[in-house]
């Protein structure tokens, strides 16, 4: 049995549809059984647990031999997930696969607090004394539709950075392919895996997004300080704002271009591309 935990969210929703496909036996732990019911269907077996409290966590794994863990952006992200692989061992987890960050930012010594957060839980993952696997995904395409109204109300996607810059950009849906595999097959303890794909630009977006719309979708590169006002305008707290306008500087200075093949070996399909997104998502742009 499966223990999935942040399986409501971007990637997670990917994990628990490819860990459907192939039939494996698995539960989510969520905070709120009822909304993620709603997200999930009610063929997905829920049960209520939150990281915060870690006695939940170790209840609600009762049974499972494996963990996937995944909490997004928190400013508690560390201590919570480092208490949940506890948890877990507790349980008798053998095996946890953590959704980590790209390389970019996951290092012992970075200015992304979150990066140097995913660090640490990733050193205390590879000493805890169970199984591990770190899935290390490059720059989410789905970011991208965070800046849908921006494209329905005004024609243009606007980013601190330069419309030529060299991203590896993913498609969660791919990790949720490549993480269902971890879940389900043998070899992956003491993996490490940076899923980067093909390397593309904001403009191959807007270009790829225009030709599905049928209309010109600029790109505006604005500056850094635009980008954060922007935020703070729609409430974001300061911790995030600081965590994304540090993220955009790395990604900005082409530090987020690296590439595997992982995808490929480990799911078995090639990597989808930022013209397929463009394709499947294109509804979620259209004013
Ligand atoms: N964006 C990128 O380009 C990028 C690239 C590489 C790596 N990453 C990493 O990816 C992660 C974000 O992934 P995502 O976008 O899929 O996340 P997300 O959509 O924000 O989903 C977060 C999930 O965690 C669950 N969760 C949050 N707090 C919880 C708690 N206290 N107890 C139990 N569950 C909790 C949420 O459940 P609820 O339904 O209850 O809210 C949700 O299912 C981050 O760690 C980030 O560093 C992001």
């Amino acid at each position: 049995m499966i223990g999935v935990v942040g399986g409501t969210g971007n990637t997670g929703r990917t994990v628990v549809a490819a860990l459907q496909a192939k039939g494996a036996d698995f539960r989510c732990l969520v905070r709120d059984p009822a909304a993620a019911a709603e997200k999930l269907g009610s063929d997905v077996e829920l049960v209520q647990a939150d990281v915060a409290d870690a006695a939940t966590i170790e209840a609600g794994l009762a049974g499972c031999d494996k963990l996937f863990l995944l909490t997004g952006h928190s400013p508690v992200m560390e201590a919570q997930q480092i208490d949940a692989i506890e948890a877990a061992k507790r349980a008798g987890v053998s095996h946890v696969v953590k959704l980590s960050g790209g390389d970019a930012i996951v290092q012992e010594v970075t200015d992304a607090k979150i990066g140097h957060a995913h660090w640490k839980v990733e050193e205390m993952l590879k000493t805890s004394g169970v199984e591990w696997t770190i899935l290390r995904p490059a720059f989410f395409m789905q970011n991208f539709l965070n800046m849908a109204d921006m494209v329905k109300g005004m024609g243009k996607v606007m980013m601190p950075m330069a419309a030529d810059t060299p991203i590896s950009m993913i498609d969660v849906r791919d990790t949720g392919d490549v993480a269902a595999a971890v879940l389900t097959g043998d070899g992956h303890n003491g993996k490490t895996y940076f899923l980067g794909s093909a390397v593309s630009t904001p403009s191959d977006f807007t270009a790829a997004l225009s030709s599905e719309l049928g209309s010109d979708v600029a790109f505006v590169e604005v500056p850094m300080e635009g980008a954060v006002g922007a935020m703070k305008e729609r409430g974001m707290p300061d911790w995030l704002v600081d965590h994304q306008s540090t993220l955009m500087g790395i990604v900005g200075a082409g530090k987020a271009a690296g590439t595997t093949d992982y995808i490929e070996q480990i799911a078995g399909h090639p990597a989808r591309t930022l013209a397929g997104f463009a394709k499947d998502n294109a509804g979620a742009f259209k004013a």
